[in-house]
């Protein structure tokens, strides 16, 4: 089996970090949101895997270089523009040739590993015969299924229609961005033509499946899942891992300092005089001064905070935070500068793309 992860897309939503950087490479715990993933295959035994890159493809080939820092063969598939998530599949045709793959979502966080999913579609072809399944989908109950893709499934666990954000669903269960196929999936993306907004949809192919009399089962989600492609999910989905992360202290802390619950202080970071309350963690090589550091916050490496006080936020690789008496709710990006002489009364909620540079005086 093999894999497919799509980290192409534009990332509007979560803009102004994606002007420079890919979405899927913001850091969740200090590890970048694409790795998780390749993790997760690597952990279900899938080895070859296929990226499809869009305009951030240097970005993310030089985080991930030819995957063997990972256990497995990574190669490269451009997209030109983002086209839709069938047209991924459509140009990974090659690489893909006619093995079953598992397609991933690049910006998709799941508690749940991969393994069972790929067991159960192993299982349920072993027994199918004539019926044996061409895709598996997972699906997840949510409370406002109108802004997702969303399926219909009987009750022995066929998928008989999928609408895309539907404005009267017809049911609460919603697409997660993972999916497995066979080479069958190659006949559909072939059939279907552009949707309104000009994509290749998922959906519409899987549907093609359904209306050729393929199978095609489903398995509910285990677990959280989240579409990190937004910054609230993004920070929520940071709180969810620095929830479980192993606490652990390599780099300096002085003894004015505090450390407390679930923070890992990562090699070279310098903590001084400073109270750091868990889960949170300090990146490598960054130096935290005299501030306070709160719940579910990232500080990534090379960072600097200082006389500061923050919490609930993700901070990327060489910032500095000074003198800000309260950040939360925040995405700040890389290389950025926030200083503020002002003793604010209440807390600043900031989403800062890289190299910004905000002061704020009295
Ligand atoms: P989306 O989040 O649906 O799309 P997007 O990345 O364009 O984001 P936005 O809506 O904020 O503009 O994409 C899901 C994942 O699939 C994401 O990792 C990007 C990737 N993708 C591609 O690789 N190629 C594509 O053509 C599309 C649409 C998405």
């Amino acid at each position: 089996m093999k894999g497919l992860i799509l980290s192409g897309g534009a990332g509007t939503r979560l803009r102004p970090i994606t002007h420079t950087s890919a979405k899927q490479l913001v850091p969740i715990a200090n590890k970048p949101i694409l790795f998780y993933g390749i993790e997760a295959m690597r952990r279900a035994g899938i080895e070859d895997i296929g990226i499809i890159v869009g305009d951030t493809r240097a970005e993310i080939k030089a985080a991930v270089g030819d995957g063997s820092q990972f256990g497995v063969r990574v190669t490269y598939i451009p997209q030109d523009a983002p086209l839709g998530l069938a047209h991924c599949v459509l140009i990974a045709k090659e690489f893909l040739g006619d093995d079953e793959f598992v397609m991933y979502l690049g910006d998709n966080m799941l508690e749940q590993g991969l393994e069972r999913f790929v067991a159960e579609f192993a299982a349920a072809r072993k027994a199918g015969g004539a019926q044996a399944p061409v895709a598996q989908i997972l699906l997840c109950h949510v409370d406002d299924p109108r802004q997702f893709g969303v399926a219909e499934v009987t009750s022995d666990g066929h998928v008989v229609r999928l609408v895309e954000k539907p404005k009267d669903p017809p049911s609460d269960l919603a697409l997660v961005g993972v999916y497995l196929f066979d080479p069958t999936i190659h006949d559909a993306v072939r059939a279907i033509a552009p949707s309104a907004r000009g994509e290749l949809e998922i959906t519409d192919a899987i549907q093609w499946l359904i209306e050729q009399g393929k199978p095609v089962r489903h398995e509910v989600l285990q677990g959280w899942w989240i579409d990190t492609g937004k910054k609230d999910p993004l920070l929520e989905c940071n709180r969810l891992v620095l929830e479980v992360l192993e606490p652990r202290v390599d780099g300096d802390v002085d003894g004015a300092s505090q450390i407390e619950g679930r923070v890992v202080v990562m090699a070279g970071a310098r903590v001084v005089g400073s109270r750091i309350r868990g889960p949170a963690i300090i990146g490598a090589d960054a130096r935290v001064e005299n501030s306070y550091i709160g719940p579910y916050t990232s500080i990534g490496n090379r960072c600097s905070v200082v006389g500061s006080e923050m919490e609930h936020s993700v901070v990327l690789d060489g910032s500095a935070i000074r003198d800000v008496k309260k950040l939360t709710d925040s995405l700040i990006g890389r290389n950025v500068e926030v200083h503020t002489s002002q003793q604010r009364p209440r807390a600043l909620r900031l989403m800062l793309g890289d190299d910004s540079k905000v002061e704020l005086e009295s």
